[in-house]
């Protein structure tokens, strides 16, 4: 076992392994992150060998707080106005990335650009505290498959490939950050929608755009992606004979459901559980109730999408 409960003893132990450039799972609030030291490029390295991850697919770098943030990148006022109201918590920001930075080109892809997030899980603060510098941290699966939501999730994945785990529970929002560009016009622009609702975003900011046509802007908006083995059928309003059912709410056949009383926190929290617990069962298909596209509903239909996409 790579595991051990998120003790003070084992966070400690995990800053020292990030400082050796070893790799340690954290749990954040979204999902569980797979963290090497953003300064380091053969730790990065072995990030994406871990992952099998192509080295085109920046990661997210993880830092304490707005300050730390300011010393990678250029924050257009729109950014620092996001960064002051929803972190900590599930919302990337991407934005022009500053020459004086200690993050490494590879943990970007050598891109003039950076991702940033300050978490808002104390086990993945806490880390960052002791570790004293940030750590670069996508999540810990491999390259497409589903996120991991728990530490026996990555345990079961990547346990073998990792220098520790650190168990701080299930991740309660259950879905990725929200991924916003701001250009250094002050433009957004939504790359990934997540744990921050776009509705609440453009509140602050105004209309997000969507990344180009055709355009990769984000690597993980490739059409593939969060794949569980089984097929998905989505927007089923009940199971074909030989299918699994995934309800929501009134749309319920038996014993799986996100939210049963269709609440859409509780769906994003029980979404990758699920889907692992079922594809464990070796079934062919997997029917998904309809998911309805508002609030937290936006990620969880473009996760279940992606699922689908073969
Ligand atoms: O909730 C989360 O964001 C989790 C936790 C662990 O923090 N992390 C996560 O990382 O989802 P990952 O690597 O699975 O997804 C990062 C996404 C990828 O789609 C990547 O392409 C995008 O962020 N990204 C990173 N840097 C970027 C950049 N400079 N420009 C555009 N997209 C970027
Ligand atoms: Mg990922």
């Amino acid at each position: 076992m790579t595991t051990s409960p998120a003790t003070p003893g084992a966070i400690a132990r995990a800053a020292d392994i990030l400082r050796a450039g070893g790799l340690v799972a954290t749990p954040t609030e979204t999902v569980y992150g797979l963290a090497a030291d953003a300064a380091n490029p053969q730790a990065i390295a072995r990030v994406f060998a871990v992952k099998g991850r192509p080295r085109f697919n920046p990661l997210i770098v993880h830092v304490g707080d707005l300050d730390e943030a300011l010393r990678h990148a250029d924050l257009h006022d729109n950014a620092v106005a996001l960064a002051r109201r929803f972190w900590p918590g599930p919302l990337t920001l991407v934005a022009p990335r500053r020459a004086e930075s200690s993050v490494c080109e590879l943990a970007c892809a050598g891109l003039a650009s950076i991702a940033l997030r300050a978490p808002a899980h104390h086990v993945a603060r806490d880390l960052l505290a002791a570790f004293g510098r940030p750590f670069a941290a996508p999540s810990a699966n491999r390259s497409g498959h589903v996120s991991p939501t728990t530490a026996a999730h990555v345990e079961a994945e990547l346990g073998g490939d990792i220098d520790l785990v650190l168990d701080g529970g299930p991740c309660a929002i259950g879905v990725e950050s929200t991924i916003v560009a701001i250009d250094s016009a002050g433009a957004g622009t939504l790359l990934r929608p997540g744990g921050v609702p776009r509705a609440e975003i453009e509140a602050l900011i105004g209309p997000l755009a969507s990344p180009r046509d055709g355009a990769i802007e984000a690597p993980g908006m490739l059409q593939s992606h969060y794949a569980p083995r089984a097929r998905l059928r989505l927007d089923a309003e009940a199971p074909r004979a030989g299918e699994l059912y995934i309800g929501f709410g009134a749309h319920d056949h038996g014993a799986h459901t996100l939210s049963r009383v269709g609440d859409l926190t509780e769906a994003a929290a029980r979404l990758y559980a699920k889907l692992r617990e079922l594809d464990a069962t070796g079934a062919d298909t997997i029917a998904v109730a309809p998911i309805p596209a508002h609030g937290l509903g936006e990620a969880i239909r473009d996760r279940l999408v992606r699922a689908a996409a073969r």
